[in-house]
């Protein structure tokens, strides 16, 4: 039988690439902003209440990443990002795992990023909600082995995405490009890739862990990007 797939945030560039990757055998619930709006906890309330569906995976892919430092934020940005960063994906497992509606044997895995392990100017508010969710995915991977569900997170280095290209020129990406040892910012596809490996049964001794996916550039820390 099919294993049945909710992917939030697929409709971003790496959510859909996953959601593409796995429609290719699995039935792929995908959510975007209007069908689950993350900062609202009505929405919230309202997409679980509708669901009905039981899945095998779930994978959380949306993410608030406003550029913003600690000097400058005000408290609402603040509690925004982690509303939508952290937050909302506690709310969401927390009735998922109550209603059991996540089967045995399922995987979760939630997109991080290298700012779960790395500060940098401007990115306080996401910085610090993706370092909480390594967190969450540590505490969460022993409380749910009775259940036999598993829990990772991924963390991708530079993507080419809508939000790269949102909070990066060509030239700042061209000259991070020169930090990678792979030799270039990476497609949504390596991200879905190991997204995908997480939730086959080829991974099943791997629990609780962060993956970074990067093309090698935090080897070199974050020296020389501004
Ligand atoms: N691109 C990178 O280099 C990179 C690096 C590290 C980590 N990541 C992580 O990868 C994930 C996907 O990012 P992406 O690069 O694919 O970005 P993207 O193409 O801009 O996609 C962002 C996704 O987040 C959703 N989203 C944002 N705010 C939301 C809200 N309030 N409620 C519900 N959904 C919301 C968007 O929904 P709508 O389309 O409906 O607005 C969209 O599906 C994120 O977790 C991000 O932190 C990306």
């Amino acid at each position: 039988m099919s294993k049945e797939v909710l992917v939030i945030g697929g409709s971003g560039d790496i959510g859909s690439s996953i959601a593409t990757l796995f429609s290719d055998n699995c039935i792929v619930k995908s959510t975007s902003r209007d069908e689950l709006d993350l900062s609202s906890d009505k929405s919230i309330k309202s997409f679980l209440s509708l669901n009905k569906k039981k899945f095998d995976h779930v994978i959380f892919c949306a993410a608030s990443n406003n550029l913003c430092s600690f000097k400058d934020a005000n408290y609402s940005e603040i509690e925004q990002s982690i509303k939508v960063n952290l937050l909302s994906i506690t709310e969401i497992l927390h009735e998922l795992i109550k209603r059991n509606f996540i089967n045995t044997e399922g995987s979760i895995v939630i997109i991080s990023s290298l700012y779960a392990h790395f500060g940098r100017t401007k990115r306080f508010p996401y910085s610090v909600s993706k370092h909480a969710l390594l967190g969450l995915v540590k505490n969460l991977a022993i409380e749910l082995s009775p259940k036999k569900i598993r829990i990772n997170s991924v963390s991708p280095g530079f993507i080419n995405t809508k939000l790269t290209r949102k909070n990066l020129s060509s030239e700042e990406i061209k000259k991070i490009e020169e930090y990678i040892p792979s030799g270039s910012i990476g497609n949504p596809i390596d991200i879905a890739n190991v997204v995908y490996f997480l939730c086959n049964k080829s991974s099943n001794y791997i629990n609780g862990q962060d993956i970074v996916v990067d093309g090698g550039f935090s080897c070199g820390g974050f020296m020389g990007v501004e």
